[in-house]
């Protein structure tokens, strides 16, 4: 059965807090523009950033699921404190499935609208993972989607940790985009047995199934979307890598919470910490952040 899909809405200015589909606590944040981005506390996953326009710029599929026991497919899931199966934890880590505290939120003075979510360690994340930490992501909306994540060891012990923002695009056809700025970089192919070698394209189309990460990428890249005639600008600090991800026709089918011919819609570019991990001595604290805004070709 496909999963109750109600959702209170209101509009309005600045910050609403209300109820998201399936009841799950939701932030939406409104600039005075127009634009909006749609937070659900499951997560701290933003699954909306809308344009002056009501476009959204991010992609969701339209199989999510919208369950406490599941991570949302599409916008931008955090992934913490393990990236995909790269150790013995569930998929990408526990973030994306914990519901995270609004700690703060409000209006700076040039009209930026932001929220800051928090998730510390609780009974099910220390059974898998037994460490203490503090994790903080905000959210900032303006002329551009900002998001700062941090994460502070409060425990005792060193830990060690992956992060990412696992971006979900939304694109108007997957065969007209490209990826631009990672030239000469190296890339650790998932798809060929983790095969290390240099990106030698300057426009990266995408022409099948892509899942790669690439190792200490610059800090600025461009998404091109020709069939919306736009380029996204994606400004990562504190990052240093950045995975491109597609899944194609047949890993789509077997995805249960995706549609078997979205991936002709969607392209992840995620920004974080993935080949080699972070570890954090107690009191010390990480600080990433990505920045998203959107030209026209
Ligand atoms: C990407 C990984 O980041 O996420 C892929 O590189 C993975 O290997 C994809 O399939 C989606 O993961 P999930 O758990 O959200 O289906």
């Amino acid at each position: 059965m496909k999963p109750d899909r109600r959702a209170t809405s209101q509009s309005g200015m600045g910050i609403i807090q209300d109820t998201g589909l399936n009841g799950l606590p939701r932030i939406v944040l409104t600039h005075s523009s127009g634009a909006s981005v749609e937070i659900y506390r499951h997560g701290a996953h933003v699954t909306a950033w809308k344009n002056e326009g009501g476009e959204n710029l991010l992609f969701l599929s339209r199989e999510s699921r919208f369950e406490r026991s599941h991570p949302i497919r599409g916008g931008i899931p955090v992934v913490f404190p393990q990236f995909s199966d790269e150790g013995a934890l569930p998929k990408h880590g526990f973030a994306r499935t914990n519901e995270w505290a609004l700690v703060k939120n409000g209006q700076l003075s040039d009209g930026t609208v932001f929220a800051t979510l928090r998730l510390e360690e609780n009974p099910d994340t220390i059974r898998i993972w037994p460490h203490r930490f503090a994790l903080e992501y905000s959210v900032r909306l303006s002329d551009a989607l900002a998001v700062r994540l941090s994460v502070t060891n409060t425990g005792d012990n060193p830990f060690r940790f992956q992060i990412a923002l696992h971006t979900y695009f939304q694109v108007a056809d997957i065969r007209l985009i490209a990826m631009l700025g990672l030239r000469g970089i190296e890339l650790v192919d998932g798809l060929r047995q983790n095969v290390r070698e240099k990106e030698t394209r300057e426009r990266i189309a995408f022409e099948g199934e892509t899942d790669r990460v690439y190792v200490q990428a610059p800090n600025r890249l461009i998404l091109s979307d020709a069939g919306h005639h736009r380029e996204l600008y994606i400004e990562k600090s504190g990052m240093n890598d950045v995975v491109i991800w597609n899944p194609w026709i047949d890993k789509s089918v077997k995805m249960e919470d995706f549609g078997d011919d979205e991936y002709q819609r969607m392209v992840c570019v995620e920004t974080g910490n993935i080949a080699v991990p972070i570890v954090l001595s107690p009191g010390a604290r990480w600080e990433g952040a990505t920045k998203f805004s959107v030209g026209s070709e």
